[in-house]
């Protein structure tokens, strides 16, 4: 069976999570539902990065110890997933026992390399990012990503030496040109590269909260050497070989272009140094906006996704997320923004077409949904569809899955619209058309089913037809035809009641 792997970043728990993180997280599980749905052994990483002076910082206001932080904000992670209808395989915390097995060994394998050796760092860090950095990043002295104030830092460190691995992390790239989706960004990453590459300090002795070198106790590990470990920790290493063999390297990490640097220089880096072959992939996502500027906790212009939901509900906030901005992009947050997409593609758009459907097969065909038929002018439009949805959702683009997916919904309101079933004595025209149409929604709802699970799911059963949209398969079972009528098709609530602003 073919399998397919994702992650998500572990989100730091120093807050509640936010519609950033909402943002990844969902592209990342409605891509692992595709794969499901294409019959591929899928498995969803997800988890909090709760170590570190950022971690340890908001305890200390809190006024409480670091784990008793964490503890207290990490569940609000798992239960914000749940309502948004994710469908992780596991959830790690930075503070299990299994991480930190993990974590040693990566440290100790890049020590016994010689890739980690102790020197003195003396320059600026931000603990926002969590980050060091060079005077000539800073802008204004502030850090280039949350444009807060850094501090000087001068302290005995262990250092992975980054500068050793220019050559072949651009070697690696170059063998593996399709690595980076948007492909732009590997360029960023490739430009990067060549402009040089700085050592990095893996270790902070001033600090208590983080996993202790395995070779020198008296400094913890630096918390991003620690946290991109998670994605090798959570699948076996440093507890189960046999596991780890199987499920590493994973297909891709989702992430956003805050964090590339971490990710697809350091990352690859370190686990070469280790002995282990980099992932397979990294689709970066942009940032949300508001009002132009980055959506962040440092900020504090947040947006709870759960407040979200009460407007537009889980598959609403889901569709927006997924088709409001290109991958890839930044895109700007608005209510407004929400509250049409809302109503033009789930009211207007789906939830009609469902509503119509059910109204004139109660009235026309007497409830019952007719068959249909092998030669409807819709049949060309799905195939398509359906052969647009899948290229899409293969190379990480959901905006242009939905829209491709969309464009059968569209035609399908219009050929409605053209034959006015409405207008039609019940008998043979109608059942046609209405066969049609709900043939049509049927292939509808397996293809937007990884945006919109509860929705989909709901139409399906409306439609007459039962079991559940994930045991489908696509193509298989997107292929025009098989709507073969003869049960109940009912109207039920709107489900996408129209909003106003
Ligand atoms: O960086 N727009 O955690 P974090 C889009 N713990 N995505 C956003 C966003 C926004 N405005 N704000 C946040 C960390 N995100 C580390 C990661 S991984 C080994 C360690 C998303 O809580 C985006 O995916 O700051 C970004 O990369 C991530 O949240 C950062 O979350
Ligand atoms: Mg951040």
């Amino acid at each position: 069976m073919t399998k397919f792997s994702a992650t998500t970043p572990i989100y730091y728990v120093n807050a509640k999570p936010h519609l950033g993180h909402a943002y990844t997280t969902i592209v990342a599980d409605a891509v692992s539902r595709w794969h499901r749905l294409l019959g591929e052994d899928v498995h969803l990483l997800t988890g909090t990065d709760e170590h570190g002076l950022k971690i340890q910082q908001a305890a200390d206001s809190a006024g409480v110890s670091p784990k008793e932080f964490a503890d207290s904000i990490a569940p609000l992670f798992a239960q914000a997933w749940e309502r948004l209808n994710i469908t992780h395989d596991d959830f790690i915390r930075t503070t299990e026992p299994r991480h930190a097995a993990g974590v040693k060994k990566l440290l100790q394998a890049c020590y016994d390399a010689g890739d980690i050796e102790a020197d003195m760092y003396r320059g600026q860090y931000c603990v926002a990012c969590e980050a060091y950095f060079i005077e000539e990043e800073l802008i204004d002295g502030k850090c280039p990503i949350h444009m807060k104030e850094t501090t000087y830092v001068e302290e005995e460190n262990y250092f992975f030496r980054l500068s050793r691995f220019e050559d072949r992390l651009l070697k690696w790239y170059e063998d593996h040109p399709n690595a980076i989706t948007p492909g732009f960004r590997m360029n960023e990453v490739i430009g990067f590269i060549k402009g040089g590459l700085h050592d990095f300090s893996v270790s902070r002795k001033t600090l208590t909260w983080g996993i202790p070198l395995p070779w020198d106790p008296s400094h913890v590990a630096y918390v991003w050497f620690d946290a991109l470990a998670n994605y090798i920790t959570a699948v076996g290493y440093g507890t189960d070989d046999k596991a780890f063999a199987e499920n590493w390297p994973v297909d891709y990490h989702f992430i956003g272009k805050d964090i590339i640097r971490f990710h697809c220089v350091y990352w690859p880096a370190m686990l070469m140094s280790a002995g282990i072959e980099p992932p397979k992939g990294w689709a970066v996502g942009g940032w949300l906006l508001v009002d132009g500027e980055k959506m962040s906790k440092t900020t504090g212009n947040v947006v709870n996704p759960l407040d979200l939901i009460d407007v537009v509900g889980v598959d609403g906030f889901r569709y927006y997320v997924l088709a409001e901005t290109t991958y890839g992009n930044d895109g700007d947050f608005s209510d407004e923004g929400l509250i049409k997409r809302f109503n033009s593609d789930l009211a207007n758009n789906l939830g009609n077409l469902a509503a119509r459907v059910a109204t004139v097969v109660e009235k026309k065909c007497g409830g019952i949904g007719p068959a249909s038929s092998a030669n409807s002018p819709l049949a060309a439009i799905a195939a398509t569809a359906v052969a647009e949805t899948a290229q899409a959702w293969a190379t990480v683009q959901p905006s242009k899955a939905l829209e491709a997916t969309w464009k059968l919904i569209s035609a399908t309101n219009s050929y409605l619209e053209d034959n006015e079933p409405w207008k039609m004595e019940p008998g043979d025209a109608v059942n046609t058309v209405m066969g049609d149409a709900l043939e049509a929604l049927r292939i509808v709802t397996i293809l937007a089913n990884p945006a919109l699970p509860t929705t989909t799911q709901e139409i399906w059963n409306r439609i007459g037809l039962t079991g559940n949209i994930t045991d489908l398969r696509i193509h298989a079972d997107t292929k025009w035809g098989q709507y073969t009528g003869g049960t109940t098709v009912v109207k039920g609530q709107p489900l996408f009641p129209r909003l106003t602003v």
